[in-house]
């Protein structure tokens, strides 16, 4: 079959899912019973080094603060029976702040599972030999500026030098050993304040010699909570004016999402969240933690999945019935990926 055909089949199939998977599984809510989640989305830490405006992590949350230790980590991979897809280690808050961090990557790797990490880059430097040792699949650095006046704009705390540095000190360092992975990505959340450097982003990219830098639309509330007027004073701040980065638009003189395209809440039915203390939320918007199911010290995973609590409550996000996903960024991400390297 041609590739342009497997492409074409693809976009229907995929057309076809958006379209009526939202129907199918809030009518018939027990298939999910079948389909454990394909994405674990595991929170390391939900305490960080900066202070991002829109990030209800170190702005809003009232959940208490930790680490996910080793031994609950264990617990949650030790009492699944199917393999998950991937380990997306990123919820609230740095991941790199927990030291055992690699230490889980490597047993999800020991069980076929790979691992993906989204850092701010601060403390990268002192884990470069450890991070490529543990087997991590990818790591998405955050480079959503091109000098440090443009970045501290929105990371705030960032120190710019320190990032390049443990950037240039990763790739030399993975190079050295003649190692493929990780997959090393930049990414550059399109701002009012940075959309004129996406070319000088995209140059600096190829100078780090990273694998490639993806450019995403900014959510102005990283995280259910923040009130109708912060969400308008961050769009004020930060939404950019290229429409093709844009998740939202002005109806009456207010910024809200533009119509979803995907009709449905896809995470819901493919992510499941597990907080540092165990506790399972049904959204990786849920900062806050407002919507958890259960937790994995009491009842394994796949029993929180299919409760009827869990069900419930998903056939209302499905059905969009829940209030708190009328304004969820993440119904309509935008998402552009330049490669830079072969
Ligand atoms: C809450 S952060 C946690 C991981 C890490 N601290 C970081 O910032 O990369 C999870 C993801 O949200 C992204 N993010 C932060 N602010 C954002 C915004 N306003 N819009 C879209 N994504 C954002 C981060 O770049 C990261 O990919
Ligand atoms: S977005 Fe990431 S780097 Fe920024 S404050 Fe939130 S957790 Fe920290």
């Amino acid at each position: 079959m041609s590739r342009r055909l497997q492409g074409s089949i693809k976009n229907i199939l995929t057309r076809a899912y958006f379209k009526y998977a939202g129907h199918i599984f809030s009518l018939l809510p027990w298939l999910l019973n079948f389909i454990p989640p394909r994405t674990l989305v595991v929170e390391a830490s939900n305490m960080c080094v900066l202070n991002c405006p829109a990030c209800t992590t170190v702005n809003l949350s009232k959940r208490a603060k930790g680490k996910m230790s080793f031994d609950v980590f264990k617990i949650l991979l030790d009492g699944i029976d199917w393999k998950p897809k991937q380990i997306n280690f990123s919820f609230a808050g740095e991941p790199l702040l927990n030291h055992e961090l690699f230490k889980m990557i490597r047993y999800a790797k020991g069980k076929g599972i790979d691992s993906v990490v989204e850092t701010n880059g601060m403390l990268l430097s002192g884990c470069i030999d450890e991070l490529l040792d543990s087997g991590i699949y990818k790591l998405n650095i955050a480079f959503d500026g091109i000098s440090q006046e443009n970045i501290s704009k929105y990371r705030r705390g960032m120190d710019f030098n320190v990032l390049l540095s443990a950037i240039r000190q990763l790739v030399a360092t993975r190079a050295r050993r003649n190692l493929q992975k990780p997959k090393v990505h930049l990414q550059f959340i399109v701002m009012k304040h940075n959309q004129d450097y996406i070319d000088r982003a995209i140059e600096m990219a190829k100078e780090l010699e990273v694998d490639a830098i993806d450019f995403k639309s900014m959510i102005i509330s990283v995280g259910l909570g923040f009130d109708r007027e912060a969400r308008q004073k961050h769009a004020l701040e930060y939404l950019p004016d290229l429409e093709e980065f844009l998740r939202y638009k002005q109806i009456e003189g207010e910024w809200q999402l533009k119509e979803t395209y995907r009709g449905f809440c896809t995470q819901v039915l493919s992510d499941a969240v597990i907080m540092w203390n165990g506790d399972v939320t049904v959204c990786s918007m849920d900062v806050q933690g407002d919507l958890v199911m259960g937790n994995i010290l009491k009842s394994p995973l796949r029993k929180i999945w299919v409760s009827n609590k869990y069900s419930d409550l998903r056939q209302r996000i499905l059905r969009r019935q829940l209030e708190s996903c009328r304004d969820c960024g993440y119904l309509l991400g935008i998402f552009k990926t330049v490669k830079v390297r072969n």
